[in-house]
């Protein structure tokens, strides 16, 4: 089983990549979450799309298509999606009768250092995903609000917020299997 772990922040020491690291140490064996970086993505544009993807964004998108499932951690940016997830989103959603994010499982989770643990962001990205028509997993939620308190050196040290990237990895590892099971039969 493999799994597309996306980072919606470019820092290095993100707490959302340190998310991820969690779910690769807390996967199941058997299961083997990548992390796919969007540094190279480029701004969407149609006239470059129409020339052809750019060849970060052809890795993007097949990575997508050969994934079993998607795993993203999203930080939250006044109150929203951070551009530079979102305009991935746009890229991967793209041709629009066959993207590679139609009928892909994805959990979501993500870190802020608000209160709100990025459910803003996590709602509008479920909307964005929801048009491409991504299966997007409705819990466990997966919000960590005051994230300053649950990392020490880019390390996810909360037992409770372990605790729910483990479920979350776990219920994703479960959808994608039922799927594998439907298409082969
Ligand atoms: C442009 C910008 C806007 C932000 N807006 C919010 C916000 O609306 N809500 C929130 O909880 N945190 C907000 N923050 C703080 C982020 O939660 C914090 O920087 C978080 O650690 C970013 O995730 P990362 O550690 O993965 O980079 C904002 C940070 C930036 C840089």
């Amino acid at each position: 089983m493999r799994i597309l772990g996306i980072p919606g922040s470019l820092r290095s020491a993100s707490t959302n990549r340190g998310l991820l690291r969690a779910a690769q140490e807390l996967a199941p064996s058997g299961v083997e979450i990548e992390i796919f970086d969007l540094h190279e993505i480029p701004l969407y544009d149609g006239d470059v799309e129409a020339e052809g993807d750019p060849a970060p964004v052809a890795a993007f998108k097949r990575a997508i298509r050969d994934a079993d499932a998607l795993l993203i951690a999203t930080p939250e940016y006044n109150r929203g999606v951070p551009g530079v997830l979102k305009n991935a989103i746009d890229w991967a959603s793209r041709p629009a009768l066959a993207p590679p994010l139609a009928g892909k499982p994805v959990g979501l989770m993500g870190a802020s250092t608000g209160l709100g643990g990025t459910a803003n962001a996590q709602r509008q990205l479920r909307e964005a995903l929801g048009f491409p028509r991504a299966r997007v997993l409705e819990g466990p939620r997966v919000l960590v609000a005051s994230s300053y308190e649950k990392f020490v050196d880019g390390r996810v040290v909360d037992a409770e917020t372990r605790a729910s990237v483990r479920e979350l990895v776990e219920a994703l590892v479960a959808e994608a299997s039922t799927e594998q099971t439907a298409r082969a039969a």
